[in-house]
């Protein structure tokens, strides 16, 4: 698996969690150009993935997939290249069963071919999904997502290849607290592609998991914290898509998503009706300070170093030297904190540090300890200290706790 593939994690948009399967041409031709005019592309968003529903419900007699005409009337290639010439990158979705998991012809045995045939319509990203797999072992999964991959080691420009199989076995399904039997997954998925997928959808399936909302985006990231360590350049995490026009977050529960998200370096993928978004949810979600962190080069996850009853304090290193701090109140009520320079690994009573707040901009010095003051419910505060000058004592090491 090659790091250059996909060095940082994709930035865009995807249709599944607002539109399911009510997709079409304008669907996506208008969402283009609503991300040009509200500055969304200008900001980092370069990529317009389509999920399921878009096919017809036969191959072609050359065993070729094709899309439904009725949906997409000027088809793939026309849109590929009307998203093209805007500037953005193109991506789809197929399934490694028999069926999509809304009952299109899946990609088994046809891997090559279709890799062929996405490529050929100016595709570069490919989602590929885990429904109707028999049996829903990870054997099988891992015989096909294999299949995947080596059809596009075999191409002079491989696609990228977005795995949603891990959540089809792993814990979120089987309810285990066995993590040991999680990892192993991660023997094989990181280097297979360029994403996995470890947890449920945001937001939707209440029926097969009960949760929604804030209840969710909360499981994806516990899930997405116990799994930093295997995140690094050219492979990411994803906790799934960003759900800004949902009506079950508030506008603070949607900034803290985009803002643990970041803090992941996970992809930042819009599921949201683009055009409508209004001003203060687009405001946030080109935060360049934010989004500097996502896409900063050396793609660590934040992993999280203090848990009480009411904050999570969240760590990782910068490309060039700095750390992020990020501070989520899980609580129900607004409380403050403070973060110890000791529990982020730092020379803990001597050394000013300076920091960003990076919702405010506003510049701030410390010692000793980081004061968080009066964080709403469910929000989350995210600093970037600045370490030039000063030695730190330890190296962070993912994925390790400090009691400090
Ligand atoms: C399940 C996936 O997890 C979703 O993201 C979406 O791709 C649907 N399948 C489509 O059927």
């Amino acid at each position: 698996q090659n790091p250059e593939i996909m060095p940082t994690p994709p930035m865009g948009f995807n249709d599944w969690s607002r539109l399911e399967c009510a997709i079409n041409q304008s669907v996506f031709t208008d969402t283009a150009d609503a991300m040009v005019s509200k500055g969304l592309l200008a900001a980092g968003y370069n990529r317009v993935n389509i999920d399921d529903c878009w096919m017809a419900d036969t191959r072609t007699e050359e065993g070729k997939l094709t899309w439904n005409e009725t949906l997409f009337p000027k088809g793939l290639p026309w849109l590929g290249q009307y998203l093209k010439e805007k500037g953005f990158h193109f991506g789809i979705y197929e399934d490694a069963g028999n069926e999509t998991c809304g009952g299109y012809p899946g990609s088994y045995g046809y891997e090559e071919v279709d890799a062929q045939t996405f490529a050929s319509w100016g595709i570069d990203y490919l989602k590929v999904d885990g429904c109707h797999v028999t049996p829903t072992t990870e054997v099988e999964y891992h015989k096909r997502y294999a299949a995947w991959h080596d059809a596009f080691s075999k191409m002079e420009d491989p696609l990228i290849f977005s795995q949603s199989a891990p959540a089809y076995f792993s814990l979120w399904l089987t309810g285990s607290d066995n993590l040991t039997d999680w990892y192993t997954v991660m023997d094989w998925v990181p280097y297979n592609g360029e994403l996995a997928r470890h947890s449920a959808d945001v937001l939707v399936y209440v029926g097969v998991e009960g949760l929604s909302g804030w209840d969710s985006v909360m499981q994806n990231y516990n899930y997405n914290t116990q799994l930093a360590r295997y995140q690094r350049p050219g492979y990411f995490n994803d906790p799934d898509f960003l759900i800004v026009d949902n009506l079950e977050l508030t506008l603070t529960e949607k900034k803290s998503h985009f803002a643990l998200w970041a803090s992941f370096s996970a992809p930042l993928i819009i599921s949201a009706w683009i055009p409508d978004l209004p001003e203060d949810v687009i405001s946030y979600l080109k935060n360049s300070d934010l989004i500097k962190v996502d896409q900063d080069p050396l793609a660590q996850q934040a992993t999280l170093v203090s848990r009480d009853d009411s904050f999570d304090v969240l760590t990782r290193s910068l490309a060039n030297g700095d750390r992020l701090v990020t501070v989520l109140n899980r609580g129900n009520d607004t409380a403050s904190t403070t973060v110890s320079a000791l529990r982020l690994g730092l020379q803990a009573t001597e050394s000013i540090y300076s920091a960003k707040d990076l919702w405010t901009g506003e510049a701030i010095n410390f010692k000793g300890e980081l004061k968080i003051n009066k964080l709403a419910s469910h929000a989350t505060a995210v600093y970037r200290i600045s370490l030039s000058g000063l030695q730190s004592l330890t190296v962070f090491p993912t994925g390790m706790i400090f009691n400090a």
